[in-house]
């Protein structure tokens, strides 16, 4: 099966599996991801917002025109890595995840790892960062890169603030633009 088939396969399963079913009545529809399945870097937002629930792709609003230019500054483009959520479905109005909604998606976040085996996560937010890194102080924690391990699979995670908040912030702009650029060398310490 190719990495396609068991990325589609696995949207089936959350789709069959009813994940989320008050988020997933209120939505569009299922945001999986966007990307190269043989990407090394796997970026995790949050949620999808508005226009991610109507064109089903993560990141394509202002956060995600923001999360473009940062990518280009480290010398990437969006075909370069894989880019989604740990949740799937836009909550209404923006809100915050749920912990439960959280929790109910992370297994299927853990298989879409699985099948793209990347070397290098980079959580944006708390909502994805806390989920590799307990306790995260992303404060203090931003930027530094930790080895983490789930059943087979080892990789890197950089917990990075998330693109929205950072976006009218001028010195969180700026941390999380230093954060970004230097993700090319924290690849480099993994890469074969
Ligand atoms: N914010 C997120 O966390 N994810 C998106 O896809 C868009 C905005």
């Amino acid at each position: 099966m190719t990495k396609q088939q068991m990325m589609e396969e696995l949207r089936r399963h959350i789709l069959d599996a009813d994940v989320a079913p008050a988020l997933r009545t209120q939505a569009i529809q299922l945001v999986m991801g966007d990307g190269n399945l043989d990407a090394d870097i796997v970026f995790i937002g949050e949620a999808p917002g508005k226009n991610e629930d109507e064109q089903g792709i993560p990141f394509v609003g202002a956060a995600g025109k923001f999360l473009d230019e940062m990518l280009a500054a480290a010398g990437m483009q969006r075909d370069d890595v894989y880019i989604t959520n740990i949740v799937k479905y836009r909550p209404p109005n923006n809100r915050d995840p749920e912990p439960e909604e959280k929790r109910a998606f992370w297994p299927y976040l853990l298989q879409q790892l699985e099948i793209i085996q990347p070397k290098v996560v980079v959580t944006l937010g708390r909502h994805s960062g806390a989920y590799f890194i307990p306790n995260l102080h992303i404060s203090t924690d931003h930027g530094k890169s930790r080895k983490v391990k789930y059943h087979e699979q080892e990789f890197l995670v950089v917990p990075l603030y998330h693109p929205a908040a950072a976006l009218y912030n001028g010195a969180l702009r700026q941390t999380l633009i230093e954060d970004f650029l230097r993700i090319p060398d924290v690849l480099t310490q993994v890469a074969d």
